[in-house]
């Protein structure tokens, strides 16, 4: 168990940090292409451009805009607005999951490798948390069904699900999903299903939301991966709980107490125009996948990908004729290629995942780009 004040560092964000806004070329990241303000606005409605247009900028209600709220909700069937809670970012829709859901002691079952907060936000709650890997086999990646259902056992408080899932892209089948909700329902486990990539899946039909397979269940969503929005910070928690509800609600009140009204405002014009963003992005990663299987087959000499079943990223290896050219150091290939083609992927560690292993993401409108400079890099 940690405290939150001790929490350790999120690698990925430090990372981040020293290369996400210098260089040109950002393969490593999970948010796809974004858009500019005015093209969002020509998705309104003439009563929501004036919404916008005579936006006054005082505080906001706590539990977030009534009309982003029934947007969302409108995307849960069998949900209203009153079983959403609207936060700033998936970050603090995660947080306030796991301080309403979870109490020192409680044990956890999480997926490993991970979104970093997946692991650490539970553990500073005071949850002791057992891992299942995602299983490999060699390059590809696997959702663990079994294995995610023989850890489902009673005495367990909280599974703490993301699908799918960051960074490996695996994700769980309709009928996979339905069954590790009853299981957890029958043993008395709560599901918090960080769901943030719900929407683009490739290889499989987008299954429902656990909110829709379970009261107790909490779905985490946010504008930043489908719709490219990240920068509105709006996130949410959908859950047919209302005493979770009202407890994230409570807590809500010390971490931000309500969201910033221009991006409320801006979330319910993109909530509303899902499909058409949601596609938008469906397009752009499609395209960018067939580049990319084109790129590994031309260059089997530097990259080793494959198609993951879902999200916007993928687990890559680097090569081993690259890699040995490098000394055997993938520290070195990572800096070869920021130095020589400006272009940063995301370092496997960073999610628990081995040092010749990265996150490739490629949602971004210069990926092919970013994989001219690669091959000219060599
Ligand atoms: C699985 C997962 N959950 C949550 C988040 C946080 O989303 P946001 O930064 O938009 O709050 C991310 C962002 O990368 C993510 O990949």
């Amino acid at each position: 168990m940690t405290r939150l004040g001790d929490v350790p560092d999120f690698e990925l964000e430090r990372f981040f940090d020293r290369f996400e806004f210098d260089l040109p070329y950002q393969m490593g990241s999970s948010d796809p292409e974004t858009l500019p303000l005015a093209e969002l606005l020509e998705l309104a409605d003439p009563a929501q451009r004036r919404r916008w247009d005579g936006l006054r900028l005082g505080y906001r209600t706590a539990a977030g805009d009534p009309d982003l709220r029934a947007a969302i909700a409108a995307l849960y069937p069998g949900r209203s607005a009153e079983n959403v809670l609207v936060a700033v970012g998936a970050a603090e829709a995660l947080l306030l999951s796991f301080a309403a859901g979870l109490t020192p002691g409680d044990r956890a079952v999480a997926l490993a490798p991970a979104y970093q907060s997946l692991h650490e936000m539970p553990r500073a709650m005071g949850a002791e948390l057992e891992l299942v890997p995602v299983e490999r086999d060699g390059d590809a990646w696997r959702f663990p069904f079994e294995r995610l259902m023989e850890a489902l056992r009673p005495g367990v408080a909280m599974l703490v699900l993301n699908t799918p899932h960051n960074p490996t892209g695996v994700a769980a089948a309709a009928d996979q999903l339905a069954a590790i909700v009853a299981r957890c329902d029958s043993a008395g486990i709560r599901v918090v299903s960080d769901e943030v990539y719900r929407g683009l899946e490739w290889s499989l039909e987008t299954p429902p939301s656990v909110t829709g397979l379970s009261d107790r269940a909490v779905a985490v969503g946010v504008t930043s991966k489908v719709y490219g929005l990240a920068g509105l910070r709006i996130g949410w928690l959908v859950t047919g709980d209302r005493a979770l509800r009202a407890r994230a609600m409570a807590i809500k009140d010390y971490t931000t107490l309500c969201a910033a009204g221009p991006s409320e405002v801006l979330a319910t014009i993109a909530v509303r125009a899902h499909a058409t963003l949601r596609d938008r992005t469906r397009d752009r990663c499609e395209a960018n996948m067939r580049r990319l299987d084109a790129f590994a087959a031309a260059r089997p000499d530097l990259v080793a990908w494959h198609r993951p079943a879902a999200a916007t990223i993928a687990v890559a290896r680097i090569a081993g004729p690259l890699l040995a050219r490098h000394g055997g150091d993938p520290e070195a290939v990572l800096a070869h290629w920021r130095d020589a083609a400006g272009v940063v992927v995301a370092p496997g560690p960073a999610f628990g995942c081995r040092p010749d292993q990265f996150r490739l993401g490629f949602g971004r409108a210069d990926l092919p780009a970013a994989l001219d400079a690669l091959a000219a890099a060599g």
